[in-house]
């Protein structure tokens, strides 16, 4: 597999919404993706393999907190390493930018996505009831707080 993970550009946002509309019931739109591109405290990550978009991973970073907001890789791709690939990219180019700390909130029954936050040091620390829409659900949420050491 000749996976490639870079910054999200112009040219990966109908790709991206259409892996979005497979995936989700609130799924985000092109014009989504390509407004985050207007933002510089916002660190947007696709995967690319031989060429084609299959996910994407990203984060805004308000006052050195990372807040995931957008985790997902195509159907077909998944269960390959994808998501924690780019999740340690993610981290990379978190810890230049003086990330101190990530946090995301996920759907209570989405094990998938918590086992790969687990995985990747987050650790749950509260609920908020009814968070999510279609159909209503409480989110967990999850902080992956790092020492001061891990970020110099
Ligand atoms: C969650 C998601 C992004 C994971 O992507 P992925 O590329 O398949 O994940 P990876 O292959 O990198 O797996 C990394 C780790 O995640 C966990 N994981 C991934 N899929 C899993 C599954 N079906 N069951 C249990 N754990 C799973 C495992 O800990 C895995 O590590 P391991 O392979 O050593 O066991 C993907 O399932 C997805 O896009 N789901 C739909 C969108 C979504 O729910 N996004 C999250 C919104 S908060």
């Amino acid at each position: 597999m000749n996976l490639v993970i870079r910054k999200l550009t112009e040219s990966d946002v109908e790709p991206l919404a259409a892996i979005e509309a497979r995936s989700f019931s609130m799924p985000w739109s092109a014009k989504d993706f390509s407004d985050l591109l207007k933002r510089d405290y916002c660190l947007y990550l696709v995967a690319e393999v031989d060429g084609r978009v299959v996910g994407c991973l990203g984060m805004t970073d308000i006052c050195h907190e990372g807040n995931i907001d957008n985790v997902v890789v195509d159907e077909d791709w998944r269960g390959k390493g994808i998501a924690w690939q780019m999740m340690q990219e993610l981290f990379v180019r978190g810890a230049r930018r003086g990330v101190e700390a990530y946090t995301l909130e996920v759907r209570i029954s989405n094990q998938p996505a918590i086992r790969l936050y687990e995985k990747a040091g987050f650790v749950s620390e509260g609920i908020r009831p009814n968070f999510y829409e279609k159909p209503t659900e409480d989110a967990v949420i999850m902080w992956k707080r790092l020492q001061t050491d891990e970020n110099v």
